[in-house]
């Protein structure tokens, strides 16, 4: 049998062998070809389209010829387990599979701190706390765990890690950054080999994305989804280099940003994503736009003509529509016909679309791999999320080396919101979008670390608001900071400080006349330079997820205290922004952190 010829439009195949794409001894280029080569242009725009799983069923997929589905945040099966994930996953994948030419979908899910999503999955610290510990490899080692619990869903493309350079803690998403300088995020894009492995490749590999690009740590004010103004060579020189980084670790797609650079919106940005990410950086995988990116192109409330035109021509090669996918296919498909969008452009996407997934072998195995279904939360995985914990956390304060707590202390009273509550110390990605306070997963709160660490001649009190605590506590750990939140609903135009509840609960600690430590649990520095003198002990414990007891891991010394800041710490949120280097005197600046060894 003759290889069919490379071009598009190539004479009818010989049926009787099975087609060339189907050959996965094939070279993965020539594979591609001879697919491309057979599909129609209602093929080809199906392939460019992510739709959301709750705005389309399996037959919808099969109809259209949907090239991706999508779990947005708390987007989740009931019931919400492993199982009906993986359930959940092959019914649509069967559905794709069912098309004329059988392309298996790419599904993707935002599992930024492990597959969060999913109840049970292991919830690692948030990349800020992942900064803290300055540890690449252990980042590495994250991203392969994760990979292997979103593999046992069936799903092979992760929305992460989030490589923004945050500027300004008002951000809302501050703590998706591993840091305000390049350096940081651009070490921890080790998370992106840990996922993959050394490339895209079949399960446990997933597919990373770096995002989002570019900028979207820098814009005015820490306004999300708002405007970075900078020259370029700032912007290059800030903002690149983790990108660069991802590149050289084989990154599979690239997210575009929702902000915007100097007025113009980043998805319909042509230079920045063809010229700068596709051409001058030779980046060859998926660019993917963000949820809805494309309705703020020209700031309207949804997108037409002109917003589908400007994304794709920009170099958009994936489009996620999640509701409107149907009116995203007419609007591409006219605009093909009448020669606004290239052929060309649209045989570019599904060329790198089509890589990845020959790349993944999702040809070969399109459904879950079930051995790696019951990894999901077991206790290997979390022991390096509760180390993850331990090395993410930052001593600011230790009077009189009160930390680590000695052995044997014979009464410690924990209060405050945040002590023993899972929702909470996991943050925003959590089981649903903005994450809640509750029991919403599995795992050990902080109060639950400190129980099993404290001996046993030690009594551990508790109360949220630290009603009860009285001079027969040696000492009082108060456990506070942010609610859950994500996103642009996280953003803090105004202040910075502790909320009044965890400012009430911390004065009756103090009110008792013992030595008080605070333990912050938030996604950012606060101000709180004001409160700190009357604390004796300070530790930034991030949003450390699932895994409380690494928390009492550094308390007690069964761990060392190593962690330092990823971001400079404001003396008062008048001085925001305030960055290394910038002449401001912080309350305590960037890679601060006091230290002390485990116990023998
Ligand atoms: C969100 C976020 C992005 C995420 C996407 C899918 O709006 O900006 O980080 O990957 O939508 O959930």
């Amino acid at each position: 049998m003759d290889a069919i010829e490379n071009t598009a439009g190539s004479v009818p195949h010989d049926e009787t062998d099975a087609p060339l794409y189907r050959d996965p001894r094939a070279p993965v280029a020539a594979r591609v070809e001879d697919l491309l080569a057979r599909m129609s242009l209602d093929d080809k725009i199906g392939q460019m389209t992510q739709a959301e799983r709750l705005e389309a069923t399996p037959e919808d997929v099969t109809a259209h010829r949907l090239g991706s589905v999508l779990s947005g945040g708390g987007s989740v099966p009931s019931p919400n387990d492993p199982v009906t994930w993986a359930d959940m996953y092959d019914d649509f994948q069967r559905a794709a599979l069912a098309t004329p030419l059988g392309i298996p979908i790419l599904y993707g899910v935002d599992a930024v701190h492990g597959h969060g999503n999913v109840v049970g999955a292991t919830l690692f610290p948030h990349n800020i706390g992942l900064g803290a510990t300055r540890d690449p490899a252990l980042v590495r080692d994250i991203g392969a765990v994760v990979a292997e619990e979103v593999s046992g869903t069936g799903i092979t493309w992760n929305f992460a890690p989030c490589l923004g350079v945050v500027r300004n803690p008002r951000w809302g998403r501050t703590y998706e950054s591993f840091g305000e300088l390049p350096e940081l995020p651009t070490a921890m894009t080790s998370f992106i080999s840990g996922l993959q492995g050394p490339r895209v490749g079949p399960r446990p590999s997933v597919m990373a994305t770096a995002k989002h690009f570019v900028g979207d740590g820098g814009t005015k004010d820490g306004d999300d989804q708002g405007d970075t103004r900078l020259a370029e060579e700032e912007l290059r020189a800030l903002h690149l280099p983790p990108f660069l980084a991802a590149l050289e670790r084989g990154v599979g797609s690239v997210m575009i940003s929702h902000s915007s650079w100097n007025g113009l919106r980043l998805h319909g940005h042509r230079y920045l994503v063809t010229e700068v990410l596709k051409e001058e950086l030779g980046f060859s995988g998926i660019v993917v736009s963000d949820w809805n990116g494309l309705d703020m192109i020209y700031e309207a409330d949804a997108f037409g003509p002109a917003e589908v035109r400007a994304a794709v021509n920009a170099g958009i090669d994936m489009v996620m529509v999640p509701e409107e996918w149907r009116r995203f296919i007419e609007t591409l498909r006219a605009e093909v016909l009448a020669g606004r969008v290239p052929a060309a452009r649209i045989d570019d996407a599904n060329r790198r679309i089509l890589t990845r997934k020959f790349e993944q072998g999702l040809f070969e195995h399109p459904l879950t791999d079930r051995a790696y279904t019951g990894r999901i939360g077991g206790a290997e995985h979390r022991a390096l999320a509760r180390r993850a914990v331990a090395a993410s956390l930052v001593v600011l304060k230790n009077e009189g080396g009160l930390l680590p707590l000695a052995p044997g202390i014979d009464e410690i009273f924990v209060a405050g919101r945040s002590a023993h509550d899972i929702g909470m110390q996991c943050g925003g990605w959590t089981v649903s979008w903005q994450g809640e306070p509750g029991p919403v997963t599995v795992g050990t709160t902080i109060l639950d670390g400190i129980r099993a660490a404290a001996g046993p001649g030690t009594t551990v009190r508790y109360h949220p608001d630290g009603h009860g605590a009285g001079p027969s506590c040696k000492v009082a750990v108060a456990v506070v900071g942010e609610e859950p939140y994500a996103e642009d609903e996280g953003d803090r135009p105004a202040g910075m400080g502790l909320d009044p509840v965890d400012l009430d609960t911390i004065a009756r600690l103090r009110a008792a006349g013992v030595p008080v430590v605070v333990l912050l649990v938030s996604g950012r520095p606060l101000d709180i330079a004001a409160e700190l003198p009357g604390w004796d002990a300070l530790v930034a414990c991030w949003l450390p997820g699932t895994e409380g007891r690494g928390v009492a891991d550094v308390l007690f010394g069964a761990a060392a205290a190593t962690g330092r800041l990823p971001v400079t710490w404001m003396r008062s949120a008048d001085q925001l922004p305030i960055t290394h280097g910038d002449g401001q005197d912080p309350l305590f600046p960037y890679g601060f952190g006091l230290t002390y060894p485990a116990r023998p």
